[in-house]
């Protein structure tokens, strides 16, 4: 009994310890993240860089058949999980990002699905598995959309044509 309150104590300071541990990326200084307005984040990084992943599952059919612009290469299969792995790490500099000022808990859970749709692509292109990459492709536009719809639906409205 006579060290029962230092055993508390000790734990009660392993707690803080452990709680100052989490806190710690909160605290990120706003320097540390990213800088870039939203706008120009949206156009430069994440638009490019889905570019060059859709890149890899599109297919075009004209008057001479289906063309195809699957990975083939053991270099097209690691280009294509670069690809994936650099859009799954850009949703982490979307959440982390000092300009933008989302306190909507929705934001975070559209940042969480492009984030998996991102993944599952890694995973279909270190498999080599291209149906499961083209499923993934998809899930990452739906997930762009998805946002844009909630945040920005301007941006989704589909075009009219002339005439129309
Ligand atoms: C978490 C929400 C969210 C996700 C996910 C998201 N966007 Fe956006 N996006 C926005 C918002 C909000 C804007 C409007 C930004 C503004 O005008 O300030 C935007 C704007 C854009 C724009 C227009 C940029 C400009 O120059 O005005 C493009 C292009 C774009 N997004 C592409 C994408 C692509 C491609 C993806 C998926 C790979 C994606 N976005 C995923 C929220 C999102």
């Amino acid at each position: 009994m006579k060290h029962r309150t230092p055993i508390l104590l000790g734990s009660l300071a392993i707690l803080v310890v452990v709680a100052g541990f989490a806190a710690r990326p909160l605290l990120r200084p706003a320097a540390a993240r990213s800088q870039l307005p939203l706008d120009e984040f949206m156009g430069h990084v994440l638009q490019r860089n889905a570019e060059q992943l859709w890149a890899w599952s599109a297919e075009e059919i004209d008057a001479n058949g289906t063309h195809s612009s699957r990975p083939v290469t053991e270099k097209d299969w690691e280009d294509a999980e670069s690809d994936s792995l650099s859009l799954r790490e850009l949703t982490y500099a979307l959440e982390g990002s000092a300009v933008v000022q989302q306190s909507d808990p929705e934001w975070r859970l559209h940042i969480a699905r492009l984030r998996a749709a991102a993944n599952a692509s890694a995973q279909a292109a270190k498999k080599q598995d291209y149906a499961a990459l083209q499923k993934a492709s998809n899930a990452v536009n739906a997930a762009c959309v998805a946002c844009h719809w909630r945040f920005a639906p301007a941006l989704e409205v589909v075009p009219k044509y002339p005439g129309q």
